[in-house]
């Protein structure tokens, strides 16, 4: 059984490839290469597996997965620039895919008593990225 919770982060990003050119990086990236980046109200749903305790009628105390999912990742994202206030993304693009690979790893293992099964991360109303760890989708 899966239970999701849902939390919310306000974040800017910037998608530049030092490597390349700034017409290249426009060119790839478009707006997202604008020099000052730009702002999202992300929604991240994180969502874990576990047996219904019979007992409490629950397979996760929320209030453990609230407290991991606000120490781990929203105290370190929230009203954050992706680009300039963590390190996280020095090696990729703070793209939602990335975000929600790094989201999987800051969680794994760190909810007690449940597995963390997927990560979405939504970027708008009609973009999200999901993961469910290394082992269900290898690229
Ligand atoms: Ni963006």
């Amino acid at each position: 059984m899966l239970i999701t919770r849902r939390f919310q982060f306000a974040a800017a990003h910037r998608y530049y490839d030092a490597s390349r050119s700034p017409a290249e990086n426009q060119a790839l990236f478009g707006p997202c290469a604008n020099p000052h980046g730009h702002g999202h109200n992300y929604l991240l749903d994180v969502a874990v597996r576990g047996t219904l305790d019979p007992h409490t009628g629950m397979i996760v105390n929320l209030k453990d997965l609230k407290a991991a999912v606000e120490e781990r990742v929203l105290a370190r994202y929230d009203h954050r620039h992706l680009n300039l206030d963590v390190d996280d993304f020095a090696d990729t693009q703070p793209t939602s895919e990335a975000l929600a690979l790094k989201i999987w790893e800051l969680l794994d293992g760190h909810i007690p008593g449940c597995r963390l099964a997927r990560v979405t991360v939504h970027e708008s109303d009609t973009l999200f990225a999901e993961y469910e760890g290394p082992d269900a989708w290898r690229a």
